[in-house]
């Protein structure tokens, strides 16, 4: 039978958790962001795959795994994007930071990718080699064994400084560390769970913060796009790139236009790819034969191999399926339906917003056995589809920056291993935080010795022990390090 024979159900058939008060849906949008981890596996466990239910934005659909995931990447006139960050007023800062290339769509979404996609290409990367191996150099620079360092900031420090360098042209001057800052203190606010529940523009509320970032960070913006395009925008960077951006009828867009692409693009690239690389080294120090057998594969590379070498590396590679399947640094996403259709066998309307997981359709073991282990090695005989494995998207949204982080993670974890033994902490509390990407929430204490490939894992505690197995001689204790 032809499918578009099949009638399809009407939305009110979705199930879910029965209509609730305003007051009730914005209790379940703080409960999201609270842990969206727990909320997503609550209503699967109760209702499937597909669920109705109500936040303070009003009815959304949770959509897991496969079956949805292809509509919602490939039919991108029906499922539009949406920024983000939270909205603003009209002609506000905030209003103009959450303009991104995540908010086009159609047309003028793909303008903006054909403008942003040379700066992204795999051929960049023996480019970008040098500059990648100087900062991973710098980063190691100060480490000393018998150290305990917070690996998570380590390692985002590291990754700032790529993109600020390659993407931005930017130098290590102290008015980069204010803006620096100034995006920390701002991204902080916007994904605040009360900031969300609660976003009203009255003095000393947590919104009221975020607008006031809001205004400081654009202006720091804005002040180095005057100042780049005074200069002349001729780099193959990422902001050049923007900046050299044109309407449709070939006129220069005004920076106030893409003060928002600029400062999101940025976000993305380093939160995603510092929670990526931290979560890697933490994933190696955690299973120390994954870890060997990396060590193996550098050690038959020699020292600094070209990036060509480093990528074809088949160890490193499934060991980095493996980690941003498990813990992969976009958990989820959003769409909005642009008009009515079809979703599955229902029918959708103009309007209704979907939100889907990364995370949730990568521990699906209906795809993946013994999802939440470990295990590198179960990429030799897997080939999963784009819909069923997407830690950078898939389709005509797929990730732009997929390669550039790929490179900077191999890059490091090959300047790092060789040389230095990461031990957790033991006793750690690792939890994590979901944000703009899923990182851990208090950082990752570790303690540094000379690499001697005497590799043990440390016992942890904390709520990644859902995310991932962690088997341990005797049980931790739960006792919280800060780092
Ligand atoms: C390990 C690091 C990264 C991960 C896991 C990641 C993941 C993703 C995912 C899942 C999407 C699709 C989102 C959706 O469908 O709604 C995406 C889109 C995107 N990513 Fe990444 N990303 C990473 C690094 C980067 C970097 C370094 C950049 C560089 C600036 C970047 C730029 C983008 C852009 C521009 C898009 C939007 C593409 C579009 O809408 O056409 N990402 N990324």
């Amino acid at each position: 039978m032809d499918d578009s024979s099949v009638a399809l159900l009407p939305t009110s058939a979705i199930p879910g958790p029965k209509r609730m008060s305003i007051v009730g849906g914005i209790w379940e949008q703080v409960k999201f962001d609270r842990d969206p981890v727990v909320y997503m596996n609550g209503l699967r466990a109760k209702y499937g795959d597909l669920t109705r239910f109500q936040n303070s934005m009003g009815t959304m659909l949770l959509a897991i795994g496969p079956e949805y995931n292809r509509p919602l990447h490939q039919e991108t006139d029906l499922f539009h994007s949406r920024p983000f960050v939270l909205p603003g007023g009209k002609n506000t800062s905030q209003h103009r930071l959450r303009q991104s290339i995540f908010s086009l769509n159609e047309a003028e979404h793909k303008r903006m990718r054909h403008q942003l996609l040379p700066v992204f290409q795999r051929s960049m990367m023996e480019l970008h080699q040098h500059s990648i191996n100087k900062h991973a150099e710098n980063a190691l620079s100060s480490w000393q064994p018998g150290q305990t360092r917070n690996m998570h900031r380590d390692m985002h420090l590291l990754v700032w400084n790529v993109v600020r360098d390659l993407l931005y042209g930017l130098d290590d001057s102290a008015a980069t560390e204010s803006l620096h800052e100034g995006m920390e203190h701002w991204m902080f606010q916007t994904f605040s769970p009360w900031v969300r529940a609660f976003p009203f523009n009255i003095p000393f509320t947590p919104y009221n913060r975020m607008i006031q970032d809001a205004n400081r960070l654009e202006r720091k913006f804005l002040d180095l796009m005057r100042k780049r395009r005074a200069q002349g925008v001729h780099g193959n960077d990422a902001l050049s790139a923007l900046l050299r951006f044109r309407t449709i009828d070939d006129k220069e867009v005004p920076v106030e236009l893409l003060v928002g692409h600029a400062l999101i693009l940025f976000l993305v690239a380093y939160e995603t790819t510092g929670n990526t690389l931290t979560w890697t080294l933490f994933l190696l120090s955690q299973f120390p034969q994954a870890q060997q057998d990396v060590l193996d594969e550098l050690q038959a590379l020699g020292p600094n191999p070209s990036y060509d070498k480093l990528d074809a590396a088949p160890m490193l590679a499934r060991v980095m399926k493996e980690s941003t399947r498990l813990l992969p640094a976009v958990p989820y996403s959003r769409r909005l339906a642009s008009r009515d259709g079809a979703f599955g066998r229902y029918e959708i309307k103009k309007k209704t917003r979907v939100i889907f997981s990364h995370y949730m359709t990568h521990h699906m073991a209906e795809i993946y056995q013994n999802p939440e282990r470990f295990d590198p090695a179960r990429w030799e005989t897997i080939k999963p589809s784009p819909s069923e494995f997407l830690p950078f998207g898939a389709g005509p949204r797929t990730c732009l920056g997929s390669s550039l982080a790929q490179c900077v993670i191999k890059i490091a974890i090959s300047k790092i291993l060789p040389r230095w033994k990461i031990n957790v902490v033991p006793q750690s509390q690792v939890d994590r935080k979901m944000g703009i990407s899923l990182g851990p929430l208090n950082g990752i204490p570790v303690t540094l010795s000379r690499q001697d490939r005497d590799l043990h894992k440390s016992p942890i505690t904390g709520n990644i022990r859902d995310m991932v197995e962690i088997d341990h001689p005797e049980p931790a204790k739960r006792v919280r390090i800060a780092a």
